[in-house]
């Protein structure tokens, strides 16, 4: 097993670059599902996330190359239309090729991703929507079973929360449907809005990204492109959390700074300089922090995965802090690995109360989520030992190159191989 140890104590200071966003990368790769030929996605970072999703598009027949930043996704005439449980249940966003394999194949057959450690994640959405696009959907064997042997037809589809995952599906679904779709509350997410640059390069018919309704009108077929994943904004927002928690100095670069306006203002209220340029920002800490409140929301809110960043920062602040997460049923999990280090905090249903401390308190922890890791070593910079978090393949599935990162802006962090505990015997 891989753990990263952090030296507690250093102040992080420089500069880094964010490549392009694991979510919006991810998805254009099931984009290009949609178009038989070759399409190229380029700055997509390298993470284990990417290469479960290059695997699932290989085992439906495309042929993927990765290069670099770029990965090549050659996509045959006739995709197969199967996604099995053995690769899905390591990428919950595998799901996204449900619409974009019905649309292409008018039938899909995917595993049910079920729930993970930031909490359940239905599928009502997706499905509820592909339905009324005339689909005729079923569970079976831990499969959801989607069929349309006529094609799917436009359809008005009023999403009860702006779901991500399904205003991408069915976006996906819709660009090659007979007629106009309509869907409303959708997702805005800049990572939605960079998949509809995509499609509409295709040769998609898309109006209304990144506001709430979506208009497409369906076309026959779509052609391949070479596309540009969009800067990694949680990547930025967690080195901008990093800075303000270190009272360090942080330029980062590769990403637009109003993707993550509600963040930096909040680290601004917490006593930060921040500054920001086209596709740059800085985050520059000298004092304690203050306590700020933060309430997740969907995008343009604050941002969910951010929210293991926001905690860290509140643990250690001045004052007390109002956390409220309005995504995720689980995403306090991650608290009692915070509380080993020492972390004054409370929760009681979606919200936490945190009294921040002038410095926390090293202990082994481990890694639940992507986005725990994350807030786990920014917390450890703010121990007064050595931490070490385990369980560090989370971090490998959405950070590219995390450690260096750390080690370049000045902290004294590593990784290191140590046996897995045995199992108990009687
Ligand atoms: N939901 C339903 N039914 C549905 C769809 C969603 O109840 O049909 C619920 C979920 O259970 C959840 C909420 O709606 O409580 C939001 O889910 P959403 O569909 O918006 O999220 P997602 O598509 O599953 C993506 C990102 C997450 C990010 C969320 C919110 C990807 C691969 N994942 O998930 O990223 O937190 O949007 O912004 O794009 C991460 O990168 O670490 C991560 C978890």
């Amino acid at each position: 097993m891989d753990v990263i140890r952090v030296s507690g104590g250093a102040r992080l200071a420089g500069e880094v670059s964010v490549v392009g966003a694991k979510n919006s990368a991810l998805k254009l790769m099931a984009a290009a599902l949609l178009a038989p030929g070759p399409s190229v996605i380029t700055n997509v970072p390298r993470i284990t996330d990417i290469a479960v999703m290059a695997e699932v598009l290989r085992r439906l027949g495309c042929e993927v190359t990765a290069a670099g930043d770029e990965v090549g996704v050659r996509v045959p005439e006739r995709p197969g239309a199967e996604a099995d449980y053995d690769l899905v249940r390591q990428l919950r966003a595998s799901i996204c090729v449900l619409g974009p394999l019905l649309a292409r194949r008018g039938y899909a057959r995917v595993a049910h991703p079920g729930g993970d450690a930031i909490g359940s994640r239905g599928l009502d959405m997706h499905v509820g929507g592909l339905a009324r696009m005339g689909a005729e959907i079923s569970g079976e064997h831990g499969f959801v079973i989607a069929s349309a042997p006529d094609g799917l037809r436009g359809a008005t589809i009023w999403l009860d929360f702006p779901s991500v995952g399904a205003t991408e599906n069915l976006l996906m679904a819709a660009v090659l449907a007979r007629g106009a779709t309509e869907i409303d509350n959708a997702a805005r997410e800049p990572e939605i809005v960079d998949l509809c640059r995509m499609l509409t390069a295709m040769g998609a018919r898309i109006s209304g990204a990144g506001t709430s309704r979506l208009e497409v009108e369906g076309v026959d077929q779509l052609t391949p492109v070479r596309h540009t994943a969009v800067g990694d904004r949680i990547v930025a927002g967690t080195w901008a959390f990093g800075a303000a928690m270190t009272r360090g100095d942080v330029t980062v670069t590769g990403v637009d700074p109003a993707y993550i306006e509600i963040a930096l203002d909040k680290l601004i209220s917490a006593g930060a300089l921040v500054e920001t340029g086209p596709q740059t920002l800085r985050v520059h800490m000298d004092e304690r922090p203050r306590a700020v409140d933060v309430v997740t929301l969907p995008y343009p809110g604050f941002a969910t995965d951010l929210l293991p960043m926001a905690i860290g920062l509140a643990s250690v602040s001045e004052g007390s802090s109002l956390i409220t997460e309005n995504i995720f049923d689980g995403r306090f999990m991650f608290v009692n690995e915070m509380l080993r280090l020492g972390a004054q905090i409370q929760t009681d249903g979606h919200h936490a109360v945190v009294r921040g401390r002038e410095r926390l308190s090293s202990a082994p922890v481990r890694a639940t989520d992507i986005r725990a890791g994350a807030g786990l070593v920014m917390a450890a910079l703010c121990t007064d030992g050595v931490t070490e978090i385990s369980h560090v393949h989370h971090l490998d599935r959405g950070y590219p190159g995390f450690v260096e990162d750390l080690q370049r802006l000045g902290a004294d962090a590593g990784r290191a191989s140590v046996p897995d505990a045995p199992e108990p015997t009687l």
